[in-house]
């Protein structure tokens, strides 16, 4: 669906963008991480035509930008981009007709959107006069009032309470269920391995991790916690690819490279006496994060 081919951006002596590849499929939820100065926004820009790449190519399903297939993308940006003056409602429709829809198309499509991400008291209310989190709710629906089949957002959840991360995340996977490609940036780690099947990290202008999370989780190393009431002499003989990473009081932490058997491990600890306690953990997304990005620095 979306497709960035080896985009490069600098600003002045800042490199932006490194040669970023990546590709949003239809119906994918990709959460798109990264640290501070990263590249996220500046790749999302590039991807919705705002910012221009020096180099390399952006196309939507295998063809050039053109403008209906702008008019087929939802886009919310970092600096957010409401008229804080005009109406929820006759803001919404103003966006929706601009991306080419019906006046009688728009004025429904706003009134579901509004009705839809609880903002009905406040339909005629000036954006200006509304929370911070409710005019998060109105950018969104801006992005989402014209039916668009892509979607880019910079940090969605950003300043948003519980409720409001419910409400974007049912949303957001809803789009995806609906066929839309959806990509947006964010910190909250927790939130994103909650919620996307797929992830992207930037580090330095370049992706550096990418792919299924529970695939990523498989292929890297796993902990296996133990205790057992015995002595040590089975750590002597360990099979490869397990290595005793440290101890704390009785527990004994292994570390588990992705082809080594950990009912083979726990096997032999057994053999060593009475096993009092057992766990074996897969990184968590906050983990492959930080080793993709220190990794990518090196
Ligand atoms: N308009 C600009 N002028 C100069 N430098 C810029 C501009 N936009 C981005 N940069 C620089 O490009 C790099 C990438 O910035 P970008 O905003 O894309 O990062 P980001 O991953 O979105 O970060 P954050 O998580 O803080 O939002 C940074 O070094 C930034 O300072
Ligand atoms: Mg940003």
């Amino acid at each position: 669906m979306l497709e960035l081919h080896g985009l490069h951006r600098r600003f002045g002596d800042v490199v932006a963008l490194d040669g970023v590849d990546l590709t949003v499929e239809a119906g994918e939820l990709c959460g798109f991480l990264g640290p501070n100065g990263a590249g996220k926004t500046t790749a999302m820009r590039c991807a919705v035509g705002v910012t221009e790449a020096d180099a390399g190519r952006v196309t939507i399903g295998g063809r050039a930008v053109d403008l209906e297939a702008r008019r087929r993308t939802g886009y919310m940006p970092e600096e957010r981009g409401l008229y804080p003056r005009m109406r929820v409602h006759e803001q919404l429709v103003y966006l929706a007709r601009l991306h080419a829809m019906s006046a009688a198309d728009a004025t429904a499509s706003a009134d579901a959107w509004i009705q839809r991400l609880g903002l009905a008291d406040r339909r005629d209310d000036p954006v200006e006069e509304l929370s911070l989190g409710n005019q998060q709710r109105v950018q969104l629906a801006a992005a989402l009032v014209h039916d668009p089949t892509l979607l880019v957002l910079d940090e969605p959840f950003s300043g948003l309470d519980p409720i409001a991360v419910d409400v974007m995340s049912d949303v957001l996977r809803e789009r995806a269920d609906a066929g839309v490609a959806v990509v947006f940036s964010s910190h909250q780690l927790d939130l994103v391995e909650d919620l996307c099947r797929t992830v992207a990290v930037i580090a330095a202008g370049r992706v550096v991790l990418r792919g299924d999370v529970r695939a990523l989780k498989r292929a890297s190393d796993r902990r296996l916690r133990l205790e057992i009431d015995g002595d040590d002499a089975w750590l002597a003989t360990l099979p490869p690819g397990v290595t005793l990473a440290g101890r704390r009081g009785e527990e004994l932490q292994l570390v588990l490279a992705p082809e080594a058997d950990a009912g083979a491990v726990i096997d032999a600890a057994r053999g060593a006496g009475p096993l009092l306690g057992v766990r074996l953990e897969e990184p968590k997304l906050s983990e492959l994060f930080r080793e993709a990005v220190n990794g990518g620095d090196a």
